[in-house]
């Protein structure tokens, strides 16, 4: 399998499908936005598919130009919604109890959400401990459970006459798993766990393991391991299949990939960052239970060790202590208060405090880059990537990479990434920002 060349790049015509298992928070903000965006009553800001231009050529060329207008997307109009829950709520009266999105907003697309009903989940409550599955699929082994999952990843298709399908995991966090468990380390020893029943492999595991057989492009939204262990590498390759992941990059971890790489550019040392959240929604229950709280606290705390590098910069961030906390608070609902205490230190050594108090609503965040990732995994697709698509890095708190490579976590680096991949699949220019021909002629 080879990347096409810009000519040859399939167009993105028909209707695209978006599967999400867990119609929460996120997922029904994502559909009930995109709806209300679709008729035109509000503006979709977050979003670099549908708001972001980019350069093109050198500057004095003044080429900019919209992202949507530059590579071949789907349009909003074509994209077709479903998804599976253990709960049966459709997907309006899920919004309505996710709380984020006003009812008034949410009664102008009503018979639109309401059409949107869940699959019975593939649940296994050992995984998400604080919920109780209601709504769930009777088969009850590893590979029942992937031709249930396959065959309504195929009705879902039919259905609604979808030229091509997406997957993005929008499902609770699952309790912490070891990536280094032998079942994880190649698709055959993997397979063969599946064929046992093996009771360590989780359901997002399963969903994403359908989705690829299924030639569905798959991005995971939570910290789970899902597709991040070599066994899935080597299946997504194999499919040629792109998947992407891990852990949406909103609140917290957004302003930390912001704020760090600045200090980190200017030599300011970091003696302490203590970080810590309220929030009151369905995802801050499930991370009161400590197991999935160490799925998260893992993503989370990762971040800043790559941007900072103590072993190289010891002087400046050898003796830094990183703490984060998340605490279930019902009243905020999804409006999180995240705190963050910065102990930082300048010239001669001396210390200065900084304190962030970000008062962000997590699936007003969250919902932009499940679109943006439907709609560049699916263009990745098309242009014949396959396996991890480290360019969409800057969507997520843990980016997936390969076992040889360190992740970015920049943000700035990882938009840099991002459009040059686009720039390079679409056969124009990469940008260096060297710029030194602006003012020397060159030889
Ligand atoms: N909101 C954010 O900013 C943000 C940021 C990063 C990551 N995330 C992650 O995204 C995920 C979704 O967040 P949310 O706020 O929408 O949470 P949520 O609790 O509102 O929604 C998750 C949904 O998944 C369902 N679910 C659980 N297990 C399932 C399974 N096996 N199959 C199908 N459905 C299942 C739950 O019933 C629930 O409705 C969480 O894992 C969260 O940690 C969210």
């Amino acid at each position: 399998m080879s990347i096409e060349s810009p000519t040859s790049i399939k167009k993105a015509e028909g209707k695209l499908g978006v599967l999400m298992p867990g119609l929460g928070a996120v997922s029904t903000t994502f559909i009930a936005g995109t709806l209300a965006v679709r008729s035109g009553l509000s503006t979709p800001i977050g979003s670099l598919t549908q708001m972001g231009s980019i350069r093109l050529g050198k500057r004095n060329e003044k080429r900019e130009v919209p992202i949507k207008d530059f590579v071949p997307l789907s349009t909003l109009d074509d994209l077709v919604f479903g998804g599976w829950d253990i709960f049966e709520d459709n997907c309006y009266e899920a919004a309505i109890n996710a709380g984020v999105l006003e009812k008034e907003l949410l009664d102008s697309i009503k018979e639109e959400l309401e059409k949107i009903k869940p699959m019975k989940a593939v649940f296994d409550k050992n995984f998400v401990k604080k919920l109780d599955g209601e709504y769930v699929k009777s088969e009850t082994n590893h590979r029942d459970r992937i031709k249930a999952l396959r065959n309504d990843i195929n009705n879902f298709r039919k259905e609604n006459s979808l030229e091509r399908v997406v997957m993005v995991w929008c499902g609770s966090t699952e309790t912490y798993q070891d990536p280094s468990d032998k079942i994880y380390s190649n698709l055959s020893e993997f397979e063969k766990a599946l064929d046992s029943n093996d009771k360590s492999i989780a359901p997002s595991i399963l969903y994403a393991y359908s989705a690829i057989k299924e030639g569905v492009p798959y991005a995971n939204g939570a910290p789970n391991l899902s597709v991040d262990f070599p066994a899935m590498f080597e299946l997504s390759v194999k499919e040629g299949v792109p998947i992407a992941g891990k852990d949406f990059k909103t609140g917290q971890t957004l302003m930390k990939t912001i704020l760090a790489p600045g200090f980190k550019a200017r030599e300011i040392g970091i003696d302490g960052w203590f970080s810590t959240n309220i929030l009151g929604n369905r995802d801050g229950e499930v991370l009161d239970d400590p197991e999935s709280f160490k799925t998260k606290e893992v993503s989370k705390l990762g971040v800043l060790e790559q941007i900072l590098e103590p072993e190289k910069n010891p002087e400046l961030y050898g003796d830094l202590y990183h703490k984060v906390r998340i605490n279930y608070y019902p009243p905020r609902g999804d409006n999180k208060e995240g705190w963050d205490n910065i102990d930082i230190k300048g010239w001669l050594g001396y210390p200065m405090q900084i304190k962030v108090d970000f008062l962000c609503r997590d699936s007003i965040l969250a919902a932009p880059i499940v679109l943006d990732l439907a709609l560049f995994l699916d263009f990745a697709k098309r242009s014949g990537l396959h396996g991890i698509q480290e360019w969409l890095s800057f969507y997520f708190k843990s980016p997936m990479c390969k076992p040889d490579l360190y992740p970015i976590h920049d943000l700035f680096s990882q938009k840099v990434k991002l459009e040059n991949t686009l720039r390079h699949l679409m056969g124009e220019t990469i940008i260096t920002h060297l710029g030194l021909d602006y003012y020397y002629d060159e030889d």
